[in-house]
């Protein structure tokens, strides 16, 4: 089954910016059999349109947000297989997960969108990462016609980052299935400063109580509507790098990664950057956390994507380090459909 609607559709509802912008279609396939043909008509693939900038009336958009449903594929002693369509919504998998008793996701609470754009994205937070759950990712790829499960190490994961971002996947797979690897014994992820600023890591906790730990956390700091969480990604430079930058910034929060580099903390760049509440029209640069971008209610894409402008160009200035968007902005003429 698959719902086309066109004509001028309100954009609204299916992104979380809620720009007054349209698509000329918009496809809704609730089952994966009708995702070949929705494919072949899309121009862009969302999900819950989380991560996306739409700069004004998009052509044909397919959101897989109805595909729906879940089959537990294997159950060990300690662990559970478990595949997920595309379109559940991701904080609701998680919960139900929780009530389960399937864990390793509850760090990864509230983060808004679906669970085939956790993979596309790679989400992470407060010391969780999705990548080490997924087994693999099944989808209908439009540029071979053919359906392609593929395994966890082929999906190039990397801090935000996935195979499915690259441009010659990007609008060209629709994933519609991701399979996780849980585990059956909770095991908390107490190492996030926020995090243990507010739990001690030396008492036993329930996994709802980390959960709702975290949401408290997020809903603190992160806007409930009109964004797309973190606009920007944080930086990751090489040692020559921090090193030229602490010369500028010696107080810059940075993180060690695994492979030798330094996660940089863009929201401290803007925010020294004098930015935190700037404001372009009814776009704002959030005041608790100024890697966020909101639409205040009436903001137009022109406005937000002046004001991402702004902060680049800003912290480019002043700190020379180059942000790179995490939101995808989404074209009304793309050069390539
Ligand atoms: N900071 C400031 N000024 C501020 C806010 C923060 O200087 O106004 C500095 C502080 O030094 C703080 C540091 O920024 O310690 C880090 O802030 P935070 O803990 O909020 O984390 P983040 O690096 O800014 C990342 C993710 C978030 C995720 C948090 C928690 C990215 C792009 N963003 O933000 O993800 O929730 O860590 O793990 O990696 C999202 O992607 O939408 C998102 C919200």
């Amino acid at each position: 089954m698959s719902a086309v609607v066109s004509g001028g559709i309100p954009l609204r509802r299916y992104h979380s910016f809620a720009l007054s912008v349209k698509a000329e279609i918009l496809l809704l396939p609730s089952q994966e059999e009708a995702v070949p043909e929705a494919a072949s008509q899309a121009t862009y693939i969302i999900g819950e349109g989380s991560n996306i900038l739409p700069l004004g009336n998009l052509p044909a958009v397919l959101s897989t947000r109805y595909l729906r449903g879940y089959q537990v594929l294997k159950e060990e002693n300690d662990t559970v297989v478990v595949e997920i369509a595309a379109g559940e919504n991701w904080d609701g998998w998680v919960r139900f997960c929780i009530a389960q008793g399937w864990h390793g996701l509850e760090n990864l609470a509230a983060i808004p969108g679906s669970v085939g754009a956790a993979v596309v994205q790679n989400i992470g937070a407060y010391g969780v990462e999705l990548a080490p759950f997924l087994l693999s990712v099944y989808g209908w790829n439009r540029r071979i016609e053919a359906w392609q499960d593929i395994p966890a190490d082929a999906c190039r994961l990397g801090y935000r980052h996935s195979l499915f971002q690259e441009e010659a996947w990007r609008d060209q797979f629709v994933i519609t299935r991701v399979t996780l690897r849980l585990s059956k014994r909770f095991e908390p992820v107490l190492t996030y400063p926020d995090v243990l600023a507010r739990i001690d890591p030396t008492q036993q906790h329930d996994p709802w109580h980390v959960y709702e730990t975290i949401r408290a956390i997020r809903s603190e700091k992160l806007p409930a509507e009109g964004s797309a969480g973190s606009f920007f990604k944080n930086p990751i430079l090489s040692l020559s790098e921090l090193r030229t930058l602490q010369k500028k910034a010696p107080e810059v929060p940075f993180h060690p990664q695994p492979d030798g580099k330094f996660k940089v903390s863009a929201a401290w760049l803007i925010d020294r950057a004098g930015l935190k509440g700037h404001r372009i029209g009814n776009a704002l640069v959030h005041p608790r956390q100024p890697l966020v971008l909101v639409n205040t209610g009436s903001a137009t894409p022109d406005e937000l994507w002046s004001l991402a402008q702004h902060v680049r160009d800003t912290v480019m200035e002043k700190w020379g380090i180059p942000l790179e968007m995490e939101v995808r902005p989404l074209f009304p003429h793309p050069s390539k459909p």
